[in-house]
């Protein structure tokens, strides 16, 4: 029998008009636009500031996009999961409230958390629906507000992080085209290095808690920085090889946005010319779960079918991972 293989057909991608620059963070903490070029690489990210307005929205808009381009009706989509670490609710889940905004009405759907590696946690779980038979046509969604909880006092953190979203249609098909092999992996022991200390069961919100500012992200920098250099670079080389792939049949590099020295550390490692590795970090920050589809989503209409790629993530949790995906179109068939 031939293997079904998932693929993705489409992606879409949206953020917020709002731009916070360097210079604006250093009015608000003791920062510089040079040390975060030079220490994050980033210039600048983009925050939703519309009061109600949370990553549902934004993941809406990135699906609608993705509907639209692909001619896709919502009514045809089975399953939609949204990789989130910043749900409009504790419950019910983001994805039940992208679905109802975006008129998807005959799908079941539901939330990933896998704090930056969610994207690529639940492009494999989707992928693994589709390789089954089971569903057609599924909906991988990335979408974050971190800015919800972002400490705009706290330098160590404030500068990282932006707001945005992207989303990917998997469909089926029985070519040697679409998400050929992944590696993830997850090591609980890596939460006490980056966290939310307050707002779960363990710690419910209170007055005392929102004082000490425990609702907002809590991370020792360095400690993630390590962890993440040395398990991304890891995943990768492993993927590579695996799949007997080299420096010179890799097409693209789609690495987590969460700091250039570590994309660029990765790409060191594994031995790839600069020109493969999508990067937008300098134009949105880390947007958590949206940094891969929104690097897909960018660099769409110079992908050609046959690329090969990865896509490499780490993230809280620890979580982290790679995937080999076979490109299986040409992107500019988009173009307007
Ligand atoms: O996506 C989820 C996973 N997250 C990550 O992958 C993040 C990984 N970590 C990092 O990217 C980096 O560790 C950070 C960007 C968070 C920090 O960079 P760093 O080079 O590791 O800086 P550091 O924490 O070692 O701090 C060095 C110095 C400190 O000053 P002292 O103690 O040497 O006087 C900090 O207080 O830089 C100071 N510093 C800043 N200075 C100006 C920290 N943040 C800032 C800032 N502006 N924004």
């Amino acid at each position: 029998m031939t293997k079904i293989k998932a693929a993705i057909t489409g992606v879409g991608g949206a953020l917020p008009e709002y731009i916070l620059t360097n210079e604006e963070l250093s009015k608000m903490v003791d920062t510089t636009d040079e040390w975060i070029m030079t220490r994050i690489g980033i210039r600048e990210r983009r925050i939703i500031r519309e009061e109600g307005k949370g990553s549902s929205d934004v993941g809406a808009a990135a699906v609608n996009e993705l509907l639209l381009k692909t001619k896709t009706k919502p009514e045809e989509i089975d399953l939609l999961i949204c990789a989130t670490v910043t749900p409009d609710h504790q419950f019910p889940a983001t994805a039940n409230i992208i679905s109802d905004k975006t008129g998807i009405k005959n799908a079941f759907s539901f939330d990933i958390n896998a704090g930056c590696s969610g994207f690529l946690f639940a492009l494999i779980t989707g992928s693994k629906y589709v390789e089954s038979g089971a569903y057609k046509k599924v909906i991988i969604v990335g979408a974050e507000k971190m800015s919800s909880i972002v400490d705009y006092t706290d330098r160590q953190t404030c500068c990282i992080f932006g707001d945005g979203a992207g989303a990917v249609l998997l469909e089926p098909t029985t070519e040697d085209f679409g998400i050929l092999d992944s590696k993830l992996q997850s090591d609980g022991y890596g939460r006490i290095h980056l966290h939310q200390k307050a707002g779960g069961s363990v710690k419910p919100s209170s007055h005392e808690s929102i004082d000490a500012r425990e609702h907002f992200i809590y991370q020792e920098g360095q400690a993630v920085f390590k962890a993440a250099v040395s398990n991304m670079a890891d995943v990768s080389v492993e993927i590579m090889e695996r799949n007997n792939l080299n420096s010179d049949t890799i097409t693209w590099l789609v690495p987590h946005q969460a700091n250039m020295r570590i994309i660029e550390a990765t790409a060191r490692r594994m031995n790839l010319n600069p020109e493969k590795v999508m990067i937008n970090i300098q134009k949105f920050g880390n947007t958590t779960a949206a940094t891969l589809p929104l690097c897909l989503w960018e660099w769409e209409s110079k992908l050609k079918k046959g690329d090969n790629i990865i896509l490499t993530t780490f993230g809280a949790g620890f979580t982290w991972g790679a995937a080999y995906v076979k490109w299986a179109y040409d992107g500019d068939k988009f173009a307007k």
